[in-house]
């Protein structure tokens, strides 16, 4: 295979859960420039159709949808248009995400239950119902965004840092299981990236914990962070399952 064909989606369809903002949606502009046609999914129609704007001016029949996907039924009906539309998905990315700051005794039953159920079930679900499709076909790549926070605690994110554990789990157990079948399943564990996510949760003190805390020692840009994805959804990676790449300005390795 020849250098660009390796790192080409070209012909490939990619469903990009939470690509109507921040790091997913840098994700379906960049898969679209690597020649994918890119389905962004958000809540906010506006949100979506601004991005399915973007990639209409190389793919006039780009087309997105507003989907709650913490709602699971709503999740297999998308997962349904997408398929009957173009009768295959080859790459899913699972970029949605949402946190909420508190100490861990003030949280509330239903702070776990809307947390949990679109940061980890909504990707489980997402996983399975578009993976039943890839093993089918015998072949896909998955890409679920983690955290740094998959990989120790964090104050006042108890919610948020459980659940990406837990996608970290995930992600290497369908690795396993899936691996003989010809879906990958992999993750990216992001350091601190200014986005919609934590804009307004970014007080002095937070801003300059987090860059005192990461190597390189600023934020990182969503450009640097789309590489990773587009690496592992590309045939470049076909021997890489089970991963979680760190894209994090060394915020993991000098964690000590
Ligand atoms: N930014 C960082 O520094 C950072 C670091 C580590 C990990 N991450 C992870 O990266 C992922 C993307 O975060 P981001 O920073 O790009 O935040 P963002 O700009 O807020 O984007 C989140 C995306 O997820 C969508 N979304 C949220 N809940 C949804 C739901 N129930 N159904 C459908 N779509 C939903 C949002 O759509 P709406 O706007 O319409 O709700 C939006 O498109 C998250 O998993 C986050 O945990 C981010």
């Amino acid at each position: 295979m020849d250098l660009a064909s390796r790192f080409s989606l070209a012909g490939k369809v990619a469903l990009v859960i939470g690509g109507s903002s921040g790091i997913g949606r840098e994700i379906a502009l960049a898969f679209r420039g690597a020649g994918a046609s890119v389905v962004p999914v958000g809540r906010s129609e506006a949100k979506v159709e601004e991005v399915v704007g973007r990639l209409r001016q190389s793919d006039a029949a780009a087309a997105g949808h507003a989907v709650d996907v913490a709602d699971i039924a709503a999740l297999g009906r998308l997962v349904d248009q997408v398929m009957a539309r173009h009768g295959r998905i080859d790459v899913l990315v699972n970029s949605q995400g949402i946190t909420k700051l508190s100490k861990a005794e003030d949280f509330a039953e239903a702070d776990f239950d809307r947390i949990i159920a679109t940061n980890l079930k909504s990707v489980f679900f997402a996983c399975t119902t578009v993976g039943r499709h890839m093993l089918a076909a015998g072949a896909g790549s998955i890409i679920n965004i983690a955290s740094i926070a998959a990989f120790g605690g964090f104050r006042l994110t108890a919610l948020y840092t459980m659940s990406k554990h837990g996608v970290v789990g995930l992600t290497e157990t369908l690795a396993t299981e899936w691996a003989t079948r010809g879906v990958r399943v992999n993750a990216i564990a992001p350091g601190f990236f200014i986005t919609a996510l934590n804009r307004d949760k970014m007080d002095p003190e937070r801003r300059a914990n987090a860059i005192g805390r990461t190597p390189i020692g600023r934020f990182g840009e969503l450009d640097e962070l789309v590489n990773a994805a587009l690496y592992l959804a590309s045939p470049g990676a076909s021997f890489v399952t089970g991963e979680t790449l760190r894209v994090d300005g060394g915020f993991l390795a000098g964690r000590f």
